[in-house]
């Protein structure tokens, strides 16, 4: 279970970027993440596993998100980042995928094992040798996603996992989260995506938390969406 209660946070500039947010998520659940360009969903997705520390408190299965933690955080939280290029930084995509596996102990033909479904799974099967920075924008994207894959985490959160991505990856993409059995958080503009794959959205504007509840109910909600710049 996520639980964040009370959470404020500003950025080293003094912006403010999150106020009084709390909710909860239970195991399995798939959450849509929704909020105009700013409202706060990226910065929100980096208190999950520890990259950001406001004031409140984020707790994941019971422990606390704070640097005693972190390593066991991680262990649970698997994050991809809305930049591909804060993710990838090995010399191929094999070894980026292969990174969190290792990090976890796995033997070497079990990494070997994680890193040709992950790679499979995000539809780039015999890219491991190549160089990260010379893929296209879509296929870093999912090579991102797939770095995280690899690693089976109990949480997966995504920041914009279909942002770039072409009609046959996105459809695949998201046929492929719908099915995992982790508890999806996904920060999104893809509305659509949201609605086919969460039954729960959460609604920011401006740092503040505007509206939490069934995805039908609030993706139906003309006024409420543009209100918040969401159609
Ligand atoms: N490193 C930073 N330093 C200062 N302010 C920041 C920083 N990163 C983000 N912000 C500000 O914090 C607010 C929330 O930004 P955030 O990136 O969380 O929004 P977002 O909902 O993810 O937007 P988008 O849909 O564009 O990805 C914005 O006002 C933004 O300008
Ligand atoms: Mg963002």
């Amino acid at each position: 279970m996520i639980e964040i209660t009370n959470l404020n946070f500003h950025y080293p500039d003094g912006r403010s970027a999150l106020e009084r947010i709390n909710f909860a998520i239970n195991s399995g659940e798939k959450v849509a993440l929704v909020g105009a360009n700013g409202a706060g969903k990226s910065t929100l997705l980096l208190h999950l596993n520890g990259i950001l520390q406001g004031e409140g408190v984020v707790r994941i299965n019971g422990y606390e998100v704070n640097k005693n933690n972190l390593s066991k955080i991680r262990s649970l939280v698997g994050m991809v980042f809305q930049n591909p290029d804060d993710q990838l930084f090995s010399l191929t995509v094999g070894e980026d995928v292969a990174f969190g596996p290792i990090y976890q102990g796995f033997e070497t033909h079990i990494v070997e094992e994680k890193v040709k479904t992950a790679l499979e799974e995000v539809q780039l099967a015999g890219f491991d040798d190549r160089h990260p920075f010379h893929l296209s924008g879509g296929e870093k994207k999912r090579a991102s996603i797939a770095t995280v894959l690899s690693m089976s985490p109990e949480y997966l959160v995504l920041d914009e996992p279909t942002a770039g991505l072409d009609p046959k990856s996105r459809r695949e993409l998201v046929a492929l989260l719908k099915n995992l059995p982790q508890t999806l958080i996904i920060a999104t503009h893809d509305l659509q995506m949201a609605l086919e794959l969460s039954s729960r959205v959460i609604l920011l504007n401006h740092g503040k938390l505007v509206a939490d509840g069934s995805s039908t109910e609030i993706l139906c909600d003309e006024q409420l969406l543009k209100q918040n710049n969401l159609i």
